[in-house]
């Protein structure tokens, strides 16, 4: 590609919001058929940054994406099981366009609380955790003098009941069940008896095979790039690699995809679709705090970085002030969800004081092409519109096929 087609592509992606209004372009692929939706476009399912906190790819979320010709997913990591009932059924009365629900299906979870005995104050038990994590919370608590805040933990939330979670999801039939972490081929046969359709995501070849052996209907091939928990191979090699592993299973392509040309390349290296995470975080519907959306359109693409502060569990979120106190302390991480309650208890406090350098927010490092917030649907109709005209009318001139 020529300097000036490069540049051509980039006044494109910046001018195309103001023609949101044109009559809809077809752009389909068997993804849209099976799943019965205009565009190849999945809503990422995104979970809350801290314990207690609204999830990041909420009803509102889900509604506009579905409505807008894609198909939204629910982040249901962090609802309770009555919670994510009333989210279902809430998404049912609002449309009536097929949509998702994500959950994550760890093969080990250690317990903490006991789900009869509902939700109790993360204060409770955060003397339980070794001393030398507890002096950091202290210390940064008393050096950055934050605000006392109190986390509310919830011991019955889908992540630690996930039997009584699929249950509910199969129950209210639930067109796609989406597993973002282990492998959902032990509830494939029971979902396809209601018609739910099955999507697992993959970091890497191997569990890719392994998954589409299970029976799957979809794989998500998530690279390196991505926002939130995140592997070690990037997009461009992760993808093809998963389509190899996994076909016949359709393969959708995820992680700093955030504009057509993201669409239109996963679509020419062979994807049925694409999974976008952060870029419809920054939209004015999706759950997380204004705080973290503006982090988003301020960082560059450089400003992300991988770390085990959150979850203990390696993660993708933008760099602040929090993360870099971490690296100093050089502790360990705690086993997941333990290293959770330590970055809950803080980054609570860091959004209450408006402290916005130590919020950072999970985001990938699509964020370095995400200028604006804006309502989902015409993100969704943007990179739609942007992915037609590269793959009809814009492939470079430089470009000669015979
Ligand atoms: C804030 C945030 C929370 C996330 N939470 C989850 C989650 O709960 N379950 C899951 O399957 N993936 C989760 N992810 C990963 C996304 O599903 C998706 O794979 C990723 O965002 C794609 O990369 P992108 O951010 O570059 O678009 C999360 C991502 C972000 C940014």
């Amino acid at each position: 590609m020529t300097g000036h087609i490069s540049h051509a592509y980039a006044e494109d992606s910046k001018t195309i919001g103001s023609e949101c209004n044109m009559s809809r372009r077809v752009l389909r692929t068997d993804l849209c058929d099976i799943l019965g939706i205009e565009y190849p476009i999945l809503s990422a399912g995104m979970g809350p940054t801290l314990f207690g906190e609204e999830t990041g790819a909420p009803v509102d979320l889900v509604v506009a994406v579905s409505e807008a010709g894609g198909c939204g997913v629910l982040g249901a990591a962090g609802y309770t099981v009555d919670e994510l009932r009333d989210k279902i059924r809430e998404i049912k009365q609002r449309t009536d366009k097929p949509f998702g629900v994500d959950m994550l299906l760890p093969k080990t979870f250690m317990p903490y609380g006991d789900p009869d005995e509902g939700e109790f104050p993360l204060s409770k038990i955060l003397n339980t955790i070794p001393q030398p994590h507890l002096d950091f919370i202290n210390k940064m608590r008393e050096e950055l003098n934050l605000p006392e805040v109190e986390v509310i933990i919830k011991p019955d939330l889908t992540t630690m009941l996930p039997d009584k979670s699929i249950e509910v999801c199969l129950d209210e039939k639930v067109p796609l069940f989406c597993c973002g972490l282990g492998n959902p081929g032990f509830m494939v046969e029971d979902a396809h008896a209601v018609g739910t359709k099955v999507l697992a995501l993959t970091g890497n070849s191997k569990n890719a095979r392994r998954m589409a052996e299970s029976g799957i209907d979809f794989l998500v091939a998530q690279g390196h790039e991505a926002g939130g928990h995140t592997g070690r191979i990037g997009t461009m090699v992760l993808t093809p690699s998963c389509i190899d592993a996994a076909y016949p299973v359709p393969v959708l392509a995820a992680g700093g995809i955030g504009d057509g040309r993201g669409l239109a390349a996963a679509l020419a290296m062979g994807c049925v679709g694409v999974w976008v995470g952060t870029r419809f975080l920054a939209t004015v519907e999706a759950g997380v705090s204004d705080a973290i959306k503006q982090n988003i359109v301020d960082a560059g693409e450089e400003d992300t970085c991988v770390t085990t502060l959150f979850t203990g569990k390696t993660l993708r979120s933008i760099h602040s002030k929090y993360i870099e106190a971490w690296n100093e302390s050089g502790l360990e991480p705690l086993p997941f969800p333990l290293q959770r309650f330590i970055s809950s208890e803080l980054l609570k406090a860091f959004y209450q004081a408006e402290m916005r350098e130590y919020v950072g927010g999970f985001a990938g490092q699509v964020s370095g092409l995400i200028h604006e917030i804006r309502p989902a649907e015409e993100v969704l109709w943007d990179i739609v519109e942007e992915a037609a005209r590269i793959l009809t009318e814009k492939l470079p001139k430089s470009v000669t096929v015979e």
